[in-house]
């Protein structure tokens, strides 16, 4: 499965690990030019480990919090030495040191329209706020909570009758969708965090990028 040039990924989870699958099929089937090298979880019971160990994937399990969990999984991640680290459904916030060690190398799944909603609930805050559409963004991962810089979001029209269930289940396929483009970026070399910002193809980013019906971003 590894391949020179091919882009080196790690991925964090703390659960199901459905957008860790999406990213499995998507480099199984040959649309992602990667090498998941590494899955690692903070918890043991997470189901996504499974989807990485029938793929033959090397997966870690840290318990801990703190500086003490991100010790561990930084030097995991040294060890392996990925280019990009991918939080996907990873349920702790990283330390700052942790952020620092791998600082424009590691991106984060958040489902909301950030700077909308950082943090937990982001159904529930976004139904009671009245919102007309939800989404989820790509970002960056700095210091602080879901606030690096963005660089792309999927977005879907909130309906009526609509519960924090029924927008997950809705969000769910279209966040498989944005991680798979998201992650594409990087395989192609065409992003990079930069002070206060992203660059795409060499050009400071505007506005992150919207991933349309075709699976593209733009
Ligand atoms: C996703 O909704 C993601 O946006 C959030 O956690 C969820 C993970 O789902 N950060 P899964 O574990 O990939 O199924």
């Amino acid at each position: 499965m590894t391949g020179p040039g091919r882009l080196q990924v790690a991925v964090l989870i703390s659960g199901t690990g459905s957008n860790l699958k999406a990213l499995i099929d998507a480099m199984q089937s040959g649309r992602l030019d990667v090498d998941i090298v590494r899955v690692i979880s903070n918890r043991a019971e997470a189901r996504g480990l499974d989807h990485a160990r029938a793929a033959g994937i090397p997966v870690n399990v840290f318990g801990g919090k703190g500086e003490t969990l991100d010790s561990a999984i930084g030097d995991c991640l040294e060890a392996t030495g990925p280019d990009l680290v991918v939080l996907a459904g990873y349920m702790r916030i990283l330390g700052p040191r942790l952020v620092r060690r791998f600082s424009g190398r590691v991106i984060n799944l958040h489902p909301s329209l950030l700077p909308k909603y950082p943090g937990l609930d982001t159904y529930r805050r976004a139904l009671e706020a009245g919102d007309r559409e939800h989404g989820s963004s790509m970002h960056f991962v700095t210091a602080g909570l879901d606030d690096g810089p963005l660089i792309a979001q999927a977005r879907i029209p909130v309906h009526p009758g609509d519960d924090a269930a029924s927008l997950a289940a809705r969000l769910g396929p279209v966040e498989h969708r944005l991680i798979v483009a998201t992650v594409e970026l990087f395989t192609r070399h065409r992003v990079e965090m930069v002070p206060g910002g992203v660059m795409l193809d060499g050009q400071r980013m505007a506005r992150p990028l919207t991933l349309n019906d075709d699976n593209r971003l733009e």
